[in-house]
């Protein structure tokens, strides 16, 4: 029997919609809340000292819960899985994980790493069903980035991940930088220049007020349109449309080659409009905004004996009463809110 054009439309564009009409199309799932990093933006050494309380190993959703999660969400529209940290590659036998996540067919299957052990896990990675990486490096001048992670750590050990992620083939590679006024605004051209040389997709995020340890101040913020002004002077950039709808970078190529760089202006350009993305913290709390107060216990749920149908739907209702769009409200009203920290909630 044929089907009619509106079966077809639902075949093709499926799931649940929240209530601005928004569709789940993005998991990104912290599969640890610790990092070898301490950067000052994200988890600073004041407050993730060494007595912080990082979770227990019984804690974290197990790589079973995990696949039966994204099972759920696949089914309710999700196409693109993103695992994320603190650091994710410092989960033991994550390659396990990527296994068997990339059984289930149809998913975009990625990774935002540091890099510091990219070198070495690259090939593994990729050998388990990885498709493709994403790595925050924020400067190639050795003293800024050692002073931004906190923990002295050199450029060139990042720089080998990335060349070892491209060799194996986790491409297209896509390079993450977050801009702070005063600290590493002069790392954009050299960034730029080197990135459209190595033929990798260069992001520019403009510095959040996530959670509350970074002592975040809106004067430390980069706006985008600077960040694209500082790069077109030396090279011209010409804007791009978006790969798909909802996608957090505005694009910009440089004129005269196909090499692009992208800005993402969460601060200044709020884009909750688009946004399809749910997370879920490493202790399997799942978060519908990353700068949400509370999240829903979905481990809970799972340790408690649920059934597949019944998890399916305490998802789905909770997207379709979604109403989230923090960073289009940013105000002084919502500062004092509590949120919780990118670290704990995958970026
Ligand atoms: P692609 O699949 O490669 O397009 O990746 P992506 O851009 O969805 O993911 P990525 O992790 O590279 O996102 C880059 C950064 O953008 C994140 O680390 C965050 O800093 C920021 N970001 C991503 N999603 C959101 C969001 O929903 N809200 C806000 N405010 N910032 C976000
Ligand atoms: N503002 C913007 N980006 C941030 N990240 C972490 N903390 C912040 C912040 N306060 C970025 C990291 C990494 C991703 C996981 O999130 O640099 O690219
Ligand atoms: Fe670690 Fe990434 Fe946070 Fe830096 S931004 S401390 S690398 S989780
Ligand atoms: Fe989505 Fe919340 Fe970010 Fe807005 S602030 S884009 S709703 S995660």
């Amino acid at each position: 029997m044929p089907t009619s054009k509106s079966t077809e439309a639902a075949e093709r564009s499926p799931g649940v919609k929240d209530v601005f009409g928004r569709p789940l199309r993005d998991l990104r799932i912290s599969v640890a809340d610790r990092c070898n990093f301490r950067c000052i933006y994200c988890m600073p050494k004041e407050i993730f000292g060494s007595d912080y309380q990082f979770l227990d190993r019984k804690e974290l959703l197990t790589f079973e819960e995990i696949e039966r999660l994204v099972k759920v969400f696949v089914g309710h529209g999700v196409e693109k899985i993103r695992l994320t940290g603190g650091e994710p590659l410092v989960r033991r036998n994550l390659e396990n994980l990527i296994e068997m996540l990339a059984a289930i067919p149809g998913l975009d299957l990625t990774l935002t790493t540091n890099g510091s052990m990219l070198a070495r896990k690259a090939e593994s990675l990729k050998a388990a069903g990885l498709n493709r990486v994403t790595v925050s490096l924020d400067s190639l001048d050795n003293e800024i980035f050692k002073a931004m992670n906190d923990v002295g750590f050199p450029v060139e050990k990042v720089l080998a991940g990335i060349d070892e992620a491209a060799r194996v083939g986790l491409n297209p590679i896509k390079v993450n930088m977050v801009v702070k006024r005063g600290v590493n605004e002069q790392s954009i051209l050299p960034m730029a220049r080197y990135f459209r040389e190595a033929g990798h997709i260069l992001r520019f995020i403009e510095y959040m007020d996530v959670g509350h340890s970074n002592g975040w101040k809106l004067d430390e913020v980069v706006p985008a349109s600077e960040i694209v002004e500082i790069i077109s002077a030396d090279m011209p950039l010409e804007q791009i449309p978006p790969n798909y709808p909802g996608e957090v970078a505005n694009r910009w190529r440089y004129q005269g080659d196909e090499n692009e760089v992208g800005v993402i202006a969460s601060v200044t350009k709020p884009f909750c409009g688009g946004c399809t993305r749910a997370r879920i913290s490493a202790e399997g709390k799942l978060y519908t905004c990353l700068f949400a107060v509370a999240g829903q216990d979905l481990r809970q749920l799972m340790r408690d004996g649920i059934s597949d149908s019944d998890l399916s739907d305490a998802v789905g209702l909770t997207w379709a009463a979604r109403k989230d769009r923090y960073s289009e409200i940013r105000s002084s009203l919502t500062e004092g809110l509590p949120k919780v920290e990118m670290s704990y909630i995958g970026g």
